[in-house]
């Protein structure tokens, strides 16, 4: 008989944002003439920027044509994408090499994946709310979590405890879902703890594209010492709408090498490239064409408009809780507003409540961990007419 990963019977039954789409399209068949409003996932809703869209045409162009036609490409990414990535990154004060650069289809299949180079046996820091990918990868692999408490005395911004000892710690800032956002002492902190454990940071930032404060950090590798403990994943998803195209990317320092029981230092960036020329082919050309058109100065430009245009939506949400006396984190410096529910209401009767009454859908803290329990999240992704809308609806129901 088959042997199973028996560590899925571990997991909840259903991935946070399905049992989200499973309860809306049930009230939805229920009540066909009631107009939803989603602000539960963070999926965008603004169309690809005309360069991203010439980018990609160019793509599907060179494929027909025998002169430019590309077969597989690089399982790593191809250089003209691995170096605007890379002058990005100079853009913003942060030196990295391409061979650094590995192009993916996004920063959840990385960040999940990532754990292939790790032995079952690390002591896993993970915050507590969290995206849920760190916490149901790890415990697919059958690996034991410690949490870390994010919560309102420490404004969802936890520092780590010097006492207690970790060897993989997850952070994603500005942070899913809580909106917060760790400024450079505060990474720096993180980065010197994590060398004195000699522990792996893995950096999520996914949403560095809506800082605005130019006091914090785009990348953990801004932080000295950081190229010696950290990897880093980031993602076209926000930045650039790519949600449904799918690209990323993930930086592994050279500098990055651990001991091993055996006496061998590894380099994981080798380990890396190793794991990625097994198990996967590199991102399709064309995109990768649409990807590159992100970073040029039109592109570039183009992208931060539909930005711009999300981080409006957040502030209008925003300042309606501020308006209510109701105590948000986030709406600035991040796409999401996290609130605690009104009422002493659990964060699922909250969403119930919100979407029987006004037809609003958000995302239930408890859905990224124990302390998001009392707490929900909006997000600034949907279009500004519903986000308007919605916004009245839930001004007049609270
Ligand atoms: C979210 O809503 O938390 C994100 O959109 C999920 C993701 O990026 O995978």
């Amino acid at each position: 008989m088959a042997k199973l990963n028996e560590n899925y019977l571990d997991l909840k039954d259903s991935y946070l944002f399905s049992e989200i789409a499973h309860r809306v399209n049930a009230y939805s068949a229920a009540n066909p003439d009631k107009k939803i409003i989603r602000l539960g996932i963070g999926d965008v809703t603004r169309p690809l920027s005309p360069e991203v869209i010439e980018g990609l045409h160019k793509g599907v162009d060179d494929m027909a044509s025998s002169d430019t036609f590309k077969g597989y490409g690089p399982e790593q990414g191809y250089e003209f994408l691995r170096n605007a990535i890379v002058d990005y990154y100079n853009r913003n004060c942060v030196n990295i090499d391409a061979k650094e650069v590995f192009i993916s289809d996004g920063a959840k299949s990385d960040t999940g994946n990532i754990t292939d180079l790790f032995d079952k046996d690390n002591v896993i820091l993970i915050p507590d709310p969290v995206y849920p990918v760190y916490v149901d990868t790890n415990t697919m692999n059958g690996r034991k979590i410690t949490y870390i408490n994010a919560n309102a005395e420490n404004n969802f911004l936890p520092m780590p405890d010097p006492n207690v000892h970790a060897d993989i710690i997850y952070i994603c800032s500005p942070n899913n879902p809580t909106g917060a956002a760790y400024n450079k002492e505060q990474l720096k902190v993180w980065v010197d703890y994590a060398l004195a454990n000699d522990a792996i940071i893995l950096y999520d930032s996914a949403y560095e594209c809506f800082i605005t404060d130019p006091e914090l950090p785009k990348s953990i590798f801004a932080i000295e010492g950081a190229k010696k403990c950290a990897i880093e994943f980031c993602s076209l998803s926000k930045t650039a709408g790519f949600t449904g195209t799918r690209c990323g990317y993930t930086i592994v320092p050279m500098d990055l090498k651990v001991m091993t029981s055996r006496g061998v230092e590894m380099s994981l960036n080798a380990m890396w490239n190793r794991r990625q020329s097994t198990k996967f082919n590199g991102v399709s050309y064309i995109v990768q064409s649409g990807a590159a058109a992100v970073f040029t100065e039109e592109g570039m430009a183009q992208c931060k408009a539909n930005v711009a245009y999300y981080q409006e939506n957040a502030k209008i949400i925003a300042e309606c809780f501020a308006k209510k006396g109701i105590r948000y984190y986030g709406g600035v410096n991040s796409p999401y507003i996290w609130f605690e529910c009104p009422n002493g209401m659990e964060s699922w009767e909250f969403f119930d409540y919100l979407l029987n009454e006004v037809q609003v859908v958000g995302t239930p803290g408890a859905g990224f961990g124990e302390n998001g329990k009392y707490f929900f999240r909006l997000t600034g992704f949907g279009s500004r007419e519903n986000t308007l809308e919605a916004v009245a609806r839930i001004e007049k129901l609270l």
